[in-house]
């Protein structure tokens, strides 16, 4: 394991390790060879979520969806993907005992069936999920977690407060030794569960949650390029989260829930869930950290926290942000389409060099 670095921040530029994502959609074919390099570039490993169609719910399925993405890579790029499987009520104990033999499957994402984004084949009922989350337990593999009730008697902003209470808690008092991610979270409720809960829990946050409330869906006209799952909150819990992410717990690391989809896709009157930022991911965080005069506190969050929760050694190299006008483009290749990132066409402050 190499030495933790402190942060080396000044006012124009901060080098930091290597960063890692751990909470990723890099989807498959020519999709996936559009957008790994974005990642790539910035990142050197990302844990890899599984809501393909089908969904990567075997073993065999995870490793061979590593290899097309390994198989993507361009020429002379280094980044290890960390693979995932998802769950279903029929995932069984030897599944995970098989993902686990692998060393190369990291984690089990538990999607509630209808929550978001290709989540038809996830779970309908945790307890029928016991058996193999006890086994998950012992072996140390982690779960993360869609946090959100599907109950749509349920308002969509109170979705995951209100499964904090009717899922998290008595699923990790049953499984009080089970290692849980509470992913992409979205209110003080979670950033307050997550800081104050006992056992192995931690929380990921993506950037747009810590740099918008959910005006900016309806900013002057309904932007669907905001629109991501779970959906951007009020503004005291937009507060709440840059208050967790700069507080320098090792329970909050960075997630970008970069989740592209095409530019028809979002822009549609059923538009898909997902922010587009794998491009810019590190200097959406540098711009949230900074605003908070917190930037010292972005290299923890971003490459410390995440490889110490893992139990994977923190990458060696560094990556360097500078505090540089440069502006997004409007679209961006996706396969045979294209893809609008978050901030298309506006001039960002850091830049990644
Ligand atoms: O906004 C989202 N997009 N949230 C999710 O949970 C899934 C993701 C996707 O896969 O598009
Ligand atoms: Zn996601």
């Amino acid at each position: 394991m190499s030495p933790i670095t402190a942060a080396s921040a000044s006012l124009n530029s901060i080098t930091l390790t290597r960063p890692d994502d751990w909470h990723l959609h890099l989807r498959d074919d020519a999709v996936l060879a559009s957008v790994l390099p974005h990642t790539a570039k910035q990142f050197a490993r990302a844990i890899v979520m599984p809501n393909l169609k089908p969904p990567v719910t075997t073993t065999a399925a995870a490793l061979a969806y590593r290899e097309r993405i390994i198989a993507a890579l361009p020429e002379g790029m280094r980044f290890e993907p960390l693979m995932t499987l998802y769950l279903t009520n029929n995932t069984t104990p030897d599944e995970i005992r098989r993902a686990r033999d692998s060393g190369l499957i990291h984690a089990v994402k538990l999607y509630p069936a209808g929550a978001t984004t290709n989540s038809d084949a996830g779970v309908t009922d945790l307890r029928l999920c016991y058996p193999t989350l006890d086994v998950m337990q012992q072996c140390g593999m982690p779960l993360l977690v869609h946090g959100e009730v599907t109950d749509p008697a349920i308002d969509l902003f109170d979705r995951e407060a209100v499964f904090i209470d009717q899922v998290m808690v008595p699923l990790r008092n049953d499984l009080p030794e089970l290692k849980v991610v509470f992913e992409h979270i979205t209110t003080k409720h979670a950033a307050d569960y997550v800081s104050s809960a006992s056992g192995p829990i931690a929380a990921t946050i993506t950037a747009h949650h810590l740099l918008y409330n959910r005006n900016a869906i309806f900013l002057g006209g309904i932007r669907p390029h905001y629109y991501c799952l779970p959906v951007l909150k009020r503004e005291s819990h937009r507060l709440a989260l840059v208050k967790a992410a700069t507080s320098g717990n090792p329970r909050f690391f960075l997630g970008t829930d970069s989740a592209p989809h095409s530019k028809g896709a979002k822009e549609h009157a059923c538009g898909c869930a997902g922010c587009y930022t794998a491009l810019h991911a590190m200097e959406l965080y540098a711009e949230a950290f900074d605003q908070a005069g917190a930037l010292e506190k972005l290299e923890g969050f971003a490459s410390l926290f995440g490889p110490s929760f893992y139990q994977l050694p923190v990458n060696s190299g560094q990556i360097t942000l500078q505090r540089q006008d440069w502006t997004l483009p409007m679209e961006l290749p996706l396969g045979n389409s294209t893809v609008v990132p978050l901030n298309a066409g506006e001039t960002l402050r850091w830049k990644a060099v």
